[in-house]
């Protein structure tokens, strides 16, 4: 089977829409698409008007690492990390080695990696801007119902977002990124995340978390007339972030003990989809539109009120996100069996108006939350791209 690039081969591979190239030749035989050359030598932008890594279709693994600035650095020494990233990622993202690069080997075939980097609430006073900072940056008000929050994965003033096809990559770029910045900037946390990889399934359906479910079905789509304004700041409170995002990032372990412990009507009826197509109880196919007026025989909503799409679908556009979720399966603690979850990823152009009300929505009542539990949270904003020859972040300081 050939599938064409561009809005094609590399949206296939990756579950959604996107714009990877795959080699020079403009089609590719799946069966080459193990060979990882083929993956590897794809591609994604650095420079543009926006940071990729927002609508890049999801790649396989990501790294989110996060930093404080140090106390007592300059304005200027955090300019510098800021323009060192961006050199460095200009160059890690198109296949060469960064600037004081040892082994420079590692990064040949970037597997589509893309370096996308955030700013988070601290960040501003620690440059001695505050009035710089947009109004909706500012960490999550607590959501007592089902916080856990712990500080080893929540917060941080400065984010690195580093995603590929290929693991090795990710590490690679992260140590080269993370090293050169120390004395500057020092690392608070870093998380690790996977998707399916990349060319295992081919069909375009959306991935799965770990709880078997298809997960990053109701998404807003580039052909969607206001996907711009969903995900892109106008500038209107900050003319620097004009083009630039937000992320939030939450860290939400699943308990998978208690969630095999229920039956699979349960477990369908607590998300309001099936777990074979992910369609909802209402449809047969993924993307078939929910009903949440429908009743069965005796009344009842077939899409229960207090499951989790009826409780996060958005009560108007204002409250439309992309989520570009990725699994996590760490070391276990001592005597359990597994330590997975997902870094739950959305990106908008206000969390205020758009994050905040659905997360109030989903901690009153949700009954996925009896095997969900949030216990990182960070918000950054994802300012816009580079011009080639600048940096990240530069608008803010002209
Ligand atoms: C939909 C899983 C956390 C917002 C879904 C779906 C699944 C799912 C399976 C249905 C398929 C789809 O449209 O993607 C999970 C799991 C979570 C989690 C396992 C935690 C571990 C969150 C959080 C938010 C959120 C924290 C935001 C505050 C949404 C939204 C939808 C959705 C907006 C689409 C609803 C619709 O319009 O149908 N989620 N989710 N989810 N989720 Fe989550």
């Amino acid at each position: 089977v050939a599938a064409v690039v561009g809005g094609g081969a590399a949206g296939a591979l990756a579950g959604y829409a996107g714009r990877g190239v795959l080699d020079d030749d403009k089609t590719v035989d799946w069966k080459t698409v193990a060979d990882s050359r083929v993956v590897g030598s794809a591609t994604e932008p650095f420079h543009g008007d926006r940071q990729s890594g927002v609508t890049t279709a999801p790649q396989s693994h990501a790294a989110f690492v996060a930093f404080d600035i140090v106390p007592g650095a300059t304005r200027t020494e955090v300019q510098g990390v800021l323009r060192a990233w961006s050199q460095d990622a200009a160059r890690l993202t198109q296949g060469h080695g960064g600037l004081a690069d040892l082994e420079p080997e590692l990064a040949e075939d970037p597997a589509r990696l893309t370096v996308t980097i955030g700013l988070g609430p601290g960040f501003f006073d620690a440059v001695g801007m505050p009035d710089r900072k947009p109004d909706w940056l500012e960490q999550l008000p607590a959501f007592p119902q089902i916080d856990q929050l712990e500080d080893r994965w929540s917060e941080g003033d400065l984010l690195l977002q580093i995603c590929a096809d290929d693991p090795l990559i990710v590490s690679h770029a992260a140590r080269i990124l993370a090293s050169g910045v120390r004395g500057v900037a020092q690392q608070k946390w870093s998380q690790r995340g996977f998707r399916k990889a990349v060319g295992t399934d081919p069909s375009g359906r959306t991935q799965r978390n770990l709880f078997g479910q298809i997960d990053g079905t109701v998404n807003p789509t580039e052909d969607e007339v206001d996907f711009d304004q969903i995900l892109y700041s106008d500038g209107a409170d900050q003319r620097w972030m004009r083009g630039g995002s937000a992320l939030v990032l939450r860290r939400i372990r699943m308990t998978m003990d208690t969630w095999e412990e229920i039956d699979r009507t349960s477990r369908e009826l607590s998300v309001g989809r099936t777990l074979d197509t992910g369609a909802p109880l209402t449809g047969t196919a993924e993307h078939d539109p929910a009903d949440f007026e429908a009743v069965d025989e005796v009344g009842l909503p077939v899409i229960p009120p207090e499951s989790h799409i009826a409780r996060a679908r958005q009560r108007d556009r204002g409250e439309a996100m992309l989520r570009r979720p990725y699994n996590y399966d760490d070391p276990p603690e001592a005597g359990e069996i597994s330590n997975t979850g997902l870094l739950f990823t959305a990106y908008m152009a206000d969390p205020v108006r758009t994050y905040i009300p659905v997360q109030q929505r989903l901690a009153e009542q949700d009954a996925l939350n009896t095997w969900t539990i949030p216990i990182g949270s960070a918000v950054f904003a994802i300012p816009p791209g580079a011009p080639e020859g600048g940096y990240v972040g530069q608008q803010l300081f002209e």
